[in-house]
């Protein structure tokens, strides 16, 4: 018998956890530099969850009290058969959970944004660095900006609100600043700024010299606005402000230079099943296995609480030592950010 009343998750820091990010699959058709390694060996397939699997683990994860679901990657869309996945999930909707969403490169987005509005989805958030066709190609390694920018295009026209995620780095898009402001801007998108993470296997790259420091970024956004905090969050890391003169609302998600962790809410499940307590750290439980052990839920829900129970506190990342501190060897897109 299931009890009447299932009590939320709450972590050993007292947060509640109620956003559930999903990684539906390792691979992407893009190689953005501070993800991915240029030749990434990608799990076999036959490793991977099946979709009906992963609506069970999410379902557990929504009468666990999850309200916000994100699907990422890799890239969530070129996972085959992905429609059905958030068709299944929109049943949620209005029954537990709040948002159904994920977070894209938007090369997908051209066929497949009117279906995902149908699903309910209200908004995508989609990593856009550079507005440079030839920047864009090299920061992305693989990716083309104008089959990106039709996307975006089609996410707007299906009635999606759009927030385009830019990683912030030093030397290649510092001078597109104020572009992109006005650019997302005329476009009525919303625009975060990503502070690098030290994530991956970061031989033969400059990690730390890519680094700018989002506190940098917004001296130089207050010496043009007027910067006007706002208390209002989006249920993710960032903090926003308001630009006085025009209106325009930013956001910065700062792990380096301000530490977010203490209102963390969140944990990661994998396409393989395994349940990532931290993105900045190794902590991690199989849910695979108790999945597999019985039809029943009482397991799974078992596993997912010895889990949260062992949520660490925080990442360790740091850039201000000698050497780089708190560096994941795991890739961004393991765990989709
Ligand atoms: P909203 O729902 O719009 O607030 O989205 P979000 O910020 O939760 O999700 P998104 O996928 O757009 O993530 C943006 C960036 O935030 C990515 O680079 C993530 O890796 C990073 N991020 C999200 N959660 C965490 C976290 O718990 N710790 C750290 N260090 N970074 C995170
Ligand atoms: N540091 C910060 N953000 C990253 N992303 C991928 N890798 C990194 C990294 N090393 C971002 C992507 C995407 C989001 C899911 O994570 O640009 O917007
Ligand atoms: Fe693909 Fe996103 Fe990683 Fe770029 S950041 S390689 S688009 S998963």
């Amino acid at each position: 018998m299931e009890p009447a009343v299932i009590a939320p998750l709450v972590d050993p820091y007292a947060r509640p956890i109620t956003y559930l990010r999903v990684s539906v699959t390792d691979r992407c058709d893009f190689r953005c530099v501070y993800c991915m390694a240029e030749h990434m060996q990608f799990l076999p397939k036959a490793e991977l969850l099946t979709l009906e699997e992963l609506d069970r683990l999410c379902t557990a994860f929504v009468g666990l009290g999850v309200s916000k679901l994100r699907i990422t990657g890799g890239e969530p869309l070129v996972r085959r058969g992905i429609m059905g996945f958030f068709r299944q999930m929109s049943r949620h909707l209005g029954q537990g959970l709040d948002e159904l969403t994920l977070t894209t490169n938007g090369s997908q987005l051209g066929r497949f944004a009117d279906e995902l509005a149908e699903c309910g989805v209200r908004r995508v958030n989609v990593s856009l660095d550079t507005l440079d066709e030839d920047k864009f190609a090299r920061v992305t390694r693989w990716g083309r900006l104008p089959q990106v920018l039709r996307g975006i295009e089609a996410a707007k026209a299906a009635g999606l609100r759009v927030k385009i995620n830019t990683v912030a780095l030093k030397g290649f898009n510092e001078d597109e600043l104020f572009d992109l402001l006005a650019w997302c801007a005329a476009e009525d998108h919303d625009l975060t700024f990503i502070e690098v993470m030290p994530m991956g296997d970061l031989e033969g790259e400059d990690r730390l010299g890519q680094y700018w420091p989002l506190s940098d970024l917004r001296a130089r956004l207050a010496e043009r606005f007027t910067l006007l905090d706002l208390a209002e969050r989006s249920g993710g890391p960032a903090r926003y402000v308001r630009l006085q003169q025009t209106g325009q609302k930013i956001g910065f998600i700062t792990p380096l230079t301000h530490n977010f962790c203490e209102s963390c809410n969140r944990v990661r499940l994998t396409c393989t099943g395994e349940l990532y307590m931290c993105l900045g750290q190794e902590d991690r439980a199989d849910l695979r296995r108790p999945l597999r052990a019985s039809e029943d839920d009482g397991l799974l829900r078992d596993a997912i609480r010895e889990a949260i129970a062992l949520k660490p506190k925080g990442h360790d990342f740091d850039y201000s030592r000698q050497g780089i501190g708190g560096q994941m060897t795991r890739h961004m897109s393991h765990t989709g950010g």
